[in-house]
């Protein structure tokens, strides 16, 4: 049987994005950044961040992903789809659902630091420190999160839940 709680309303996530897009105008307003999000689980927090900021931004994506159907990462990062967009010399915000082992993130940053940009960032909307493997610095954090596994607002318990509006957990019993 599916049982889900919300952990952080729809509300309280709205609030959070408009909070965190305010910071991120007053830092890149004249810089045209790059925001890179990695899909898939980012797609919804990008979507609204970027309206939220309301500043002329470029956006470019990576498909990375550790999880598949587990519950746990099997700390093996896959990559899907590629970065396209030259990065040398440009302000990059690296955009991210959640930090969790830290193995997808550092992944990332390393790669994207080789590539020399001017400056790089990380905005995360949730955080959950009792699971870090990996130390990764967050620029610029929503929530911290308590150890649950958690679905809705683009993430997923095996490709489902996406769609859900609120940060919601997972009980066990889900089949
Ligand atoms: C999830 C999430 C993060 C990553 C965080 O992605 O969206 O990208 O795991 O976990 P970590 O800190 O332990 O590396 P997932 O692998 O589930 O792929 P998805 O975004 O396509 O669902």
């Amino acid at each position: 049987m599916t049982e889900i709680e919300v952990l952080i309303s729809e509300h309280e996530i709205k609030e959070k994005v408009t909070e965190l897009a305010a910071i991120l105008k007053e830092e890149y307003q004249d810089k045209h950044p790059l925001l890179i999000g990695i899909l898939k689980g980012s797609f919804v927090f990008m979507a609204d961040l970027i309206r939220s900021m309301g500043i002329p931004v470029e956006i470019d994506f990576v498909q990375l992903s550790s999880y598949g159907a587990a519950r746990e990462s099997s700390g093996k990062i896959k990559v899907g789809h590629r970065l396209k967009t030259p990065i040398k010399g440009r302000e990059v915000l690296v955009v991210e659902d959640i930090v969790d082992t830290g193995l997808t993130i550092r992944f990332l940053l390393n790669y994207l630091k080789r590539k020399r940009p001017a400056s790089l960032k990380l905005c995360a909307l949730f955080d959950k420190p009792s699971r870090r493997v990996v130390d990764v610095p967050i620029d610029y954090l929503g929530f911290t999160i308590p150890d649950a596994f958690v679905v809705g607002y683009g993430l997923d318990w095996n490709e489902r839940f996406r769609y859900l509006r609120d940060l919601c957990i997972v009980s066990e019993e889900v089949k």
